[in-house]
This record gives C-alpha cells, structure tokens and sequence, in this order.
C-alpha cells in the first residue's frame, strides 16, 4: 500500500489540470487532502510565428499515463474515486467533425493570428456589452472567423468547438459539455445571463448545434464511461463536474470566490484576479470579465503575457537558469532598479489589448550587469501587474490583501518588490496543493453533494510579505516613468 492510502476508506476525487504544458492529476480524499499526484509533459508546436498549436490526441495521452502513474502510487485510493473535476488553459480552439474525429491541431490561447479577425469581431455593434470583455486575439471567435477563411474545407465540416478540457471530457464521458467559466473566454457566451448568445454567435459565423451543452463548474457533466473505470479499477458510477477554466479554478483552490478575494499569480503569465459577486464588465480597461467556475458568481482579472516567462527569457539569453539569477539577488529591496523593462515579449493583453508590442530595456548603464537586468525584469513584471491593478480599481473593485501563488513566489525580493509596488500585503499559502489541481477535485467533491462553503476554504497562510512604506514613494515614480514609457515604445515600433 502506498504511502498516504493509510487512512483512508472514504471516497476519492480525481483533479486533472490540462496546463499548456502538460498534465496535473492529484487524487485527494473528502477532506481535500492529497493522497498521490501525477504529471505528464505534452509538447507544444510554433508551425508558424504566432502561431501556437497542441494535438488534441496527446492531452488524452497525458491523461491516460498520469492515471497510469496515480494507480501505480495508489491503486486503492484511484479505486475510491467518486468524482472527477477538470480545469483546462483557455480559449484553445478544438475542432471536431460529425463523429468526433479532430479536424485540424488545436489552436491554443497564446496563438495571435487571429488578431485581424478579432480587431473586426471586437468593434461588431453588441459584441463587447454582450460578452462583456474585448475580443482579444487568443479567445475563441477569432479563430473561427480565421479557418472559415483560411481552411474552408476545415470550417464546413465542424460539429463541433470544444475547449481543451471539454475535448478530455468527451473522451471520459462521451458528452459534449463546457461550464460557464471557460465558455466565457469564448466571445459566444452572453456572460452576464450565462448561456451561449444567439447574436454573438452570429457575429462569429457560428450555430447553437456546434456549441456543447453548458452546465456550472460545480455541476455532474456526465459520468466516466464504463470502458475506463473498469481500466482503471473503479467500480461505481463516477460523475464528472462541468470544472473550469483554469484561473477559476484555480480560484476554487484557494478558496476565492467572495466579493473582495482575491490573488496575483506569477506564473508562465501573470494573473492578478478579484471574485465578484454580480456581473461588472469594463472591457474599455482590458479587464477581463468571466463567469466563475460556482454559481451566481463572477471575476474580474488583469493578464499580463509574460511574467516568469520573462525571467526564463533572461535566464535563457543569459545561458543560466532562472533560479540561480533570482538566488544572486538579496532577499530584501533597497530600492528601484535605474533600469525599466517592459515585459511584453509576447505582445500584452491589460491594459494595452495590443498584440504587436514588444518589450524594452529602458536607461542601460556601462555598469548594469546581470543582476541590475534580473531586478529590473522582476520589476517590469510587477509594474505590468500594478496596471492590471489600477485597471480593477477603475472599475470600483477593491482589494485589500491577495493571495500570491505561482512560480515567481520562490524568489523573496520578487516578492517584496511586488507588494511594494501594488501597496497590498501578499498572503503566501502554506506549502501543500492548492492550485487549479485542488480546485478542479473540489469542483468535483461539490458535483458529489459536498456543500460549496465547506469544499472551497483558503489555504493556511505560512506568511504575509507587507509593502516597504518606507519605499513606496520611490517604486511609485519608477512605476510613473514605467506607464509613460508604452506610448514612446509603440510610436518606436511602428
Ligand atoms: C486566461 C488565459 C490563460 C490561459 C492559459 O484568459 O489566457 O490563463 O487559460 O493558462
């Protein structure tokens, strides 16, 4: 018997995260603590620049080695499972025909070369005030208008879009399905009345039969087909919750979903994300406006491209990894970095919406070495992060303290750097599982009849990182020249 199966005799719940990256399943009991995990990589293809593809076939793949590994850890407890929960990266376009065969590689959510399509969607009278966010050049809509003109043959036999998690659903469940959280990031769901928009889905040359069925995050989708319970050694029925897309919930794993909740993630991209509990849609800020993966629930959140991916970019460019160059920095701030980075290497979407930016060292002295670079990207990041946050204020949200998850999280002078720079206090969560994983097994512990307050609880916080006051002022004319900097860079460019 593995190590963490001991205890148990209850049921188990199975959250499978489908990052861009790869795979996440961990099995966790009723009480939500963690019993086995299990990764598996999948492999991303760049066919094109801005261009951005994953087949579908190896997210099933991921799915089926990642299970192979929790039996192998923890037969008895994958044995219990009585629910499963999925989270899944957004936006990723995945075709299918009349019989479910996939029509073409998946078009993933950091793919921009729809961005002329969404430029067009994006000033269609009703389009914004219906979806309640701006068409960005990585949702959903775009991409079709772009096979329907790109792939004709491809665009006639579509039956179906499916979003990435919702294409491993149909492989557990047969059904075709989304929740209201991922379907939001689409621009074919009237977000404020959570259900697919006759209109939107006219301005985006599409049909109500080509749209799965919508269901709620914490709602039964279906349940896993008897083909694969018996592979995997479970004999009742198991239902499969709607889940999410990933940013929710990951917000059900941290327990966000009431008015004034909240977290910043550093990860690949950064996340800065308020649980709203009515629909308050500001797409003029670049603020994203989503359903939340529970009911009667929304969120707001600013997304900046490049956060981590920034320092990786470093690391790489520097021939060192990004670890080490965070380690050669003190643990504390003394102050800002003469030197601005603006961190859009993968243009940005809050608060610019602009896809053809790039980014930019600012004010290079003879003397600035690697360390000088490495705090400055730590700053640019978080710079990037305080326009998401001044993009939610503009909107009347407000956020007293955030949780902050993510890679980023490892390195303390990023840390302070960013309160500082936000002015909030950053709660950091005791280690255990807590990302979309958790969430995604909550989901389905709720879809099972687990009651949603008691499911949903925050982390224990291991530490709460305050803002320097002592420094604020002078991270605040860093930050003034920062947003004065954006105009100048575009004119440069263009
Ligand atoms: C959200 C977004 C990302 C992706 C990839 O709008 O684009 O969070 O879901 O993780």
């Amino acid at each position: 018997m593995a190590a963490g199966e001991g205890a148990m005799g209850g049921p188990m719940y199975l959250g499978l995260d489908l990052g861009t990256s790869g795979l996440r399943a961990v099995l966790v009991d009723a009480g939500g603590t963690l019993v086995a995990a299990a990764e598996q990589a999948a492999p991303v293809s760049h066919p094109a620049p801005g261009h951005s593809e994953q087949d579908p076939a190896h997210w099933v793949e991921c799915c089926r080695v990642a299970v192979a590994k929790l039996k192998a850890d923890a037969p008895e407890a994958l044995s219990a499972v009585r629910g499963i929960g999925l989270s899944g990266q957004m936006h990723g376009a995945t075709l299918v025909d009349a019989a479910d065969n996939v029509l073409r590689p998946c078009i993933l959510w950091n793919d921009t070369r729809s961005h002329a399509q969404a430029a067009a969607l994006d000033v269609t009278p009703g389009v914004r005030d219906l979806s309640g966010n701006i068409v960005f050049p990585g949702f959903t809509a775009p991409k079709l208008l772009w096979v329907e003109q790109h792939e004709p043959d491809v665009f006639a036999q579509v039956s179906k879009v499916l979003l990435p998690k919702d294409y491993l659903r149909l492989w557990l469940t047969g059904e075709h399905v989304s929740d209201m959280s991922d379907a939001a990031g689409t621009s074919w769901l009237d977000v404020g009345k959570r259900d697919w928009s006759p209109a939107l889905l006219d301005a985006g040359h599409m049909r109500a039969d080509q749209m799965p069925q919508l269901v709620e995050g914490s709602a039964p989708s279906g349940h896993l087909r008897a083909e694969l319970a018996a592979e995997w050694g479970i004999e009742g029925p198991v239902v499969v919750a709607g889940g999410g897309g990933d940013n929710a919930v990951a917000a059900c794993g941290v327990g966000c979903f009431r008015e004034g909740d909240g977290f910043v993630s550093l990860g690949t991209s950064g996340v800065l994300l308020a649980a709203k509990d009515s629909f308050a849609p500001a797409p003029e800020t670049a603020v994203h406006s989503f359903c939340h993966a529970v009911p009667d629930t929304w969120y707001q959140m600013g997304v900046i491209l490049a956060a981590t991916d920034c320092l990786n970019w470093l690391a790489k460019t520097l021939n060192d990894s990004p670890a080490t160059l965070a380690d050669r920095l003190p643990d504390t701030i003394s102050g800002p970095s003469g030197t601005l980075f603006l961190p859009y290497l993968s243009g940005e979407r809050t608060p610019h919406n602009d896809a053809d930016i790039r980014g930019a060292f600012v004010g290079l002295d003879i003397g600035s070495g690697q360390e000088t670079l490495t705090q400055s990207v730590m700053e640019g990041v978080s710079f990037a992060l305080r326009d998401s946050l001044e993009a939610l204020k503009s909107t009347g949200t407000q956020l007293d303290s955030v949780l902050a998850i993510g890679g980023g999280t490892g390195s303390r002078f990023w840390l302070e750097s960013l309160a500082t720079i936000l002015g909030l206090p950053l709660r950091l969560p005791a280690k255990g599982e807590f990302g979309a994983a958790l969430g995604a097994a909550r989901l389905a512990m709720v879809a099972d009849g687990a009651d949603l307050h008691d499911t949903m609880t925050p982390p224990d916080v291991a530490e709460t990182i305050d803002p320097r006051a002592d420094l604020t002022a002078a991270y605040d004319e860093s930050y003034a020249r920062y947003r004065a900097l954006y105009p100048s860079i575009k004119a440069a460019m263009t």
